[in-house]
């Protein structure tokens, strides 16, 4: 499995699951353009993975304004000529009930989720179709599928990308391959963020929950970056519209 020579854009790839993404990539051979609205850290992973001999080139992107998506496609482009993988990855969270529901909420968490991706999907594509050839991975999230206590918003904006992606499998058939990445419990700075406010400390709370979880353990970046590699790449060609889970077995558990 390689992805030697591959143009690969990264979304929300400075931080978490995405840096993972990053600097995978990067050690597969690709050719990564990251981009995220972390331009301190941007330019430092920038550095270090230049100095480790790799291409990687980062571009400061809000993924929820459409001309900053536009100019990131056209930065990729301008140095490679071409975009053969994009890592929608770009995600934003916040704690909520609907009885706490406001616009704020809403233009975070769907703005980064949906709007972002969208924005992706309408400007990468029309380089997939004139190229003949594509790849889009999102990263969504067991959440599209549970109830978690007090994620309204976010629950709702990872069930709009899984419709998402069975939409964009359907129009853009033929050209490109849209395949969900679906990580359970990531240890990320936004997996720590949600621990903000327990009564226990993160590490006791992740010990809990790593027995909770089949496999025993938390996922990290790197976990999802393996497998995010591979549905990008010709290996996984016959892979589209559908969704790998990535949750070390929590799905399946029986609820009680
Ligand atoms: N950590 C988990 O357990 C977990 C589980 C399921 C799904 N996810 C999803 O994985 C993805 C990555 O999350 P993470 O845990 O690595 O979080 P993180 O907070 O470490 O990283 C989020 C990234 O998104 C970027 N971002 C935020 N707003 C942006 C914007 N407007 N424009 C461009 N980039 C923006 C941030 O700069 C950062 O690089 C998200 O889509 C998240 O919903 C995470």
């Amino acid at each position: 499995m390689s992805l030697q020579g591959k143009v690969i854009l990264v979304t929300g790839g400075t931080s978490g699951i995405g840096e993972g993404c990053t600097r995978h990539y990067a050690s597969l051979g690709a050719k990564v353009v990251f981009a995220s609205i972390q331009t301190e850290r941007g330019q430092a992973l920038e550095q270090e993975l230049r100095a480790e001999g790799y291409e990687a080139d980062f571009v400061y992107t809000d993924v929820t304004q459409e001309q900053s998506v536009q100019a990131l496609v056209a930065r990729a482009l301008e140095r490679h000529g071409r975009v053969d993988g994009v890592h929608c990855n770009a995600g934003a969270w916040a704690q909520g009930k609907a009885t706490d529901f406001d616009d704020a909420a809403w233009d975070l968490i769907m703005g980064v989720n949906v709007k972002g991706a969208l924005w992706v999907a309408k400007h990468v594509i029309p380089v997939m179709e004139r190229q003949g050839k594509g790849v889009i991975v999102l990263t969504t999230s067991v959440a599209a599928h549970i109830g978690f206590p007090q994620h309204v918003v976010y629950c709702a904006s990872k069930a709009a990308l899984e419709a998402i992606i069975r939409c964009l499998t359907t129009d853009h058939a033929g050209v490109v391959r849209v395949v969900g990445i679906s990580p359970g419990t990531i240890d990320t700075p936004m997996l720590a963020a949600t621990c903000a406010g327990w009564d226990k400390p993160k590490e006791e709370v992740y010990a809990d929950v790593a027995q909770r979880i089949p496999v025993r353990r938390l996922g990290q970046p790197i976990d999802i970056a393996r497998a995010a590699a591979f549905l990008l790449s010709d290996d996984a060609s016959y892979i589209s519209g559908t969704t790998l889970v990535m949750d070390g077995g929590t799905m399946v558990l029986p609820p009680w």
